[in-house]
């Protein structure tokens, strides 16, 4: 069977928990595409001569990603996610990237991708989409004790600008922008626990999986 889940939205909205969940409910199996922009950014960022990144480095780190890029125990920090938000602009890393994602989505058995462009440009065909989001507040607060209980030193004003630096650089690229594909279902998850979150998205899978079969 061929089912795929689309989760796209902005930073820190829920998207990483709610796919877990989602794929562990389903037997799916679950791609953070994140975590690609991430390896790509650290290996730029370890590349880059005075902290500045290198369209050219990023490029090639992106077309030489291997799996184990992708272990790096350091690769959820503040700093990697900017510079993956960086090198996430530049057409030719999201080429390079782009096979690797549709062929994780075309695996029997259904899959779980997220990420900013999965419903807008990775799976346009994808069974069911969902834009994941909540106000800033809510996610520099949920971000910021994630940082913290990962043993990281910041603060709250300062999570809060990064979330706003990224979203802010993720919408305005020309190259596959963050934004709600037409016929995605919106998951506002201010108000809402995670695991109630985690309940409106397996019901919205429910729902499709059954149109699938009537
Ligand atoms: O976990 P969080 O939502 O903070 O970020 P992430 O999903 O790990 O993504 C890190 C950065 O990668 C984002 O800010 C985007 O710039 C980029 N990204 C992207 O451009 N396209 C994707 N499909 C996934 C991530």
């Amino acid at each position: 069977m061929r089912f795929t889940v689309a989760i796209d939205g902005p930073a820190a909205a829920g998207k990483g928990t709610i796919s877990r969940a989602v794929a562990a409910r389903f037997g799916f199996a679950h791609l953070d595409t994140g975590l690609l922009y991430r390896a790509v950014g650290r290996r730029a960022l370890d590349g880059a001569a005075g902290g500045e990144i290198d369209a050219a480095t990023a490029i090639a780190a992106a077309r030489a990603l291997d799996p184990a890029d992708l272990k790096r125990d350091d690769l959820r920090t503040p700093a990697v996610a900017q510079a993956a938000s960086v090198v996430a602009a530049i057409p030719e890393v999201r080429q390079a990237l782009l096979d690797f994602q549709r062929d994780f989505a075309a695996r029997d058995g259904g899959a779980v991708l997220d990420g900013r462009d999965i419903g807008t440009v990775i799976c346009p065909d994808a069974e069911l989409k969902l834009f994941v989001t909540a106000s800033d507040a809510v996610r520099a607060e949920r971000r910021y004790l994630e940082l913290v209980a990962g043993g990281h030193d910041t603060t709250r004003a300062a999570v809060l600008e990064d979330l706003k630096a990224r979203d802010a650089r993720d919408a305005a690229r020309d190259a596959a922008p963050l934004r709600p594909a037409q016929e995605a279902v919106l998951l506002d998850t201010t108000e809402l626990s995670i695991e109630a979150a985690v309940e409106e998205a397996v019901n919205a899978v429910e729902e499709r999986i059954e149109q699938g079969r009537g």
